[in-house]
Parts: structure tokens; C-alpha cells; sequence
């Protein structure tokens, strides 16, 4: 399992050298997703190629995470036929991923977010039946869904569907850091993937107290918020550009927080 993972959405051209270096760096899990409107997904396989005929790594070595999109996150650039039934298009854009990506499988293909804002949906079960046939078929060792609410996996459960091994969200510190939804997932032995934690929260990388915590431990604001994450159990994702700042946030890997101090910044904004 992986203990921090590269994000490389918002790349475009820069894909393939962002992810070369966050791997020089000591990345080994990268996240990508067949929707060309915000990744490029090719170009995380040009930058595999790269790694490997480098000798750098091999591909056992790494973890790498995909998702389907539905077509309405997606623009013109489709891994699949939009008219076709959704099963199809699950096994056309895994197939597409893999293709990028020179591999046969994936560690973990990630639903990009459910139908519907507010309901698991017929649809939802579909794609997910779908997804799972493609993991029984050794195309991916485990399945996630991003950007769901409690409710999504309330009614996941209630449908007697399969969990998820892992769950992708952006974590807002005015919720609790996702409170419910790691709630939901400590008790059901589902991985948080934690997305946006710097982003989202501005508030929290300028709060005097976490500030002076960083001082005091000679880090940085964005370390002590990773490593907090980290704490609380979350698997966090960091998609910088910043050479320094891909070494700072796998060096917060090693900082470890008193239990009170990770109470009180879990307690910060909500
Ligand atoms: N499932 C979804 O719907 C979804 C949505 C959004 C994102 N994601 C995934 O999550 C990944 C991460 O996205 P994100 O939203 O968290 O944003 P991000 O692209 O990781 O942006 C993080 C921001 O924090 C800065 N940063 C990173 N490390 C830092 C450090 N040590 N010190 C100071 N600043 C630092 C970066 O600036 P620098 O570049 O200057 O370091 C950047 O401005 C994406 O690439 C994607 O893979 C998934």
C-alpha cells in the first residue's frame, strides 16, 4: 500500500517530465484518470517508459491508480463511445488506460465520482458492476469511488454492493477534515485518499498555532498538514510542480505529531 501518492491532474505538456521527476524523487504511486479535459494520461506512460528503460524502477514497484469518468466530466475527447451501455464504456476506457499506461493492469481503478451529487443511482450500480468484472479480470487489483458523499456509501451498504477499497476526496478542514466520510470508512476498513488538503485549506496553512508547530519542529506548514493527514489515517495526494516541494512532502513521511497536536488541528475549522 502505498504511503503518499503523485497526483498529476492540470499538467498538460508537463505530464510526462512532472511525473520523471516526482518518481526521481521517490514517488511511487501516481494517480491519473482517462479524462483528457484534466489529465494527460499518455503522458504518465511516456514517463514510465522513461523510468524503466532508465532502470529507475519497475513497474512491481509501483502503484498505479486510474479512473472511469462519465462522459458529462468529460469533454469532446472520449476513451470510449458515449452511446454505448455504460459496462462498455468502463471496459473501453480501463482498456485505453492500460494501453497508456503499458501495463496489463492497474493497482486501483477509481470511479470519478458518482452520477448523481445526492444518490447512488442505478447507473452508479452499473458502472460498478462493470469495474468489478474488470478487477475479477486481473485488470485491476482494487476498485475506489471519489467524490462521494456519506450518503453515496450509505446506500452502497444498503444495496448490499461491494465496498470500495478505497475512497478519493477532496478534505475540507471546515468539515472536519471529511469527519463522516472517514468515519464511515475507519468502520469499514475502506483506505482515505485525501486530495486538495493544502488548497482547500488555506485557513489552516496560515493558523499561528500550526505555524509555530512548524517552527518548532523546522518544517513547513504544508509538511505539518501531510503529516497530520498521514495521523489521521489518510493516504494523501500532492500534485506540486516544485521539485523542493515533491522532497518536502515525502520527507513529512518521517514527522510524527503528538496525538494532542493532531487533535487540536483536527479541531481547527470544523
Ligand atoms: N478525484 C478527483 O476528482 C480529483 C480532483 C482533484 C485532484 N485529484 C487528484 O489529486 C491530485 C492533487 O490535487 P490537489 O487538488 O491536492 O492539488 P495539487 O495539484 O496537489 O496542488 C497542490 C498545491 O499545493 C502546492 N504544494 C504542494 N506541496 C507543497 C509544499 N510542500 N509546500 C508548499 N506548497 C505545496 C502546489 O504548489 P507547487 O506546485 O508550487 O508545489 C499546488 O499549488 C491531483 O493531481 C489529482 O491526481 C483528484
Amino acid at each position: 500500500m502505498p504511503e503518499f501518492v503523485y497526483g498529476t491532474a492540470w499538467k498538460e505538456d508537463r505530464t510526462a517530465a512532472l511525473v520523471q521527476l516526482a518518481i526521481r524523487a521517490g514517488f511511487r504511486a501516481i494517480d491519473t484518470a482517462n479524462q483528457r479535459k484534466h489529465y494527460y494520461e499518455a503522458g504518465v506512460g511516456e514517463a514510465l517508459a522513461a523510468v524503466y528503460r532508465a532502470g529507475l524502477v519497475e513497474r512491481e514497484n509501483l502503484f498505479l491508480q486510474t479512473k472511469f469518468t462519465y462522459q458529462r466530466g468529460q469533454d469532446h475527447r472520449l476513451p470510449y463511445d458515449s452511446k454505448a451501455p455504460l459496462a462498455v464504456q468502463v471496459a473501453h476506457s480501463l482498456a485505453s488506460s492500460l494501453d497508456h499506461l503499458a501495463t496489463d493492469h492497474v493497482d486501483s481503478f477509481v470511479l470519478h465520482g458518482p452520477s448523481s451529487g445526492y444518490e447512488w443511482t442505478e447507473d452508479d450500480t452499473e458502472v460498478w458492476e462493470a469495474m468489478r468484472h474488470e478487477r475479477d479480470a486481473g485488470r485491476t487489483r482494487l476498485l475506489g469511488v471519489s467524490n462521494v458523499s456519506l450518503d453515496h456509501l450509505e446506500q452502497m451498504a444498503a444495496n448490499a454492493l461491494e465496498l470500495p477499497a478505497y475512497v478519493q476526496n477532496r478534505c475540507f478542514a471546515r468539515t472536519g477534515w471529511d469527519r463522516e466520510v472517514r468515519a464511515f470508512c475507519d468502520q469499514h476498513k475502506i483506505n482515505y485518499q485525501g486530495f486538495s488538503l493544502l488548497t482547500a485549506n488555506p485557513e489552516v496553512l496560515r493558523h499561528p498555532p500550526l505555524i509555530g508547530l512548524a517552527e518548532k519542529l523546522t518544517a513547513t506548514p504544508a509538511q505539518i498538514v501531510f503529516a497530520f493527514a498521514r495521523a489521521v489515517g489518510m493516504l494523501p495526494l500532492s500534485g506540486t510542480s516544485n521539485a523542493e516541494h515533491m522532497k518536502q512532502d515525502l520527507a513529512s513521511l518521517t514527522l510524527t505529531l503528538p496525538p494532542e497536536v493532531v487533535q487540536a488541528i483536527e479541531s481547527i475549522a470544523g
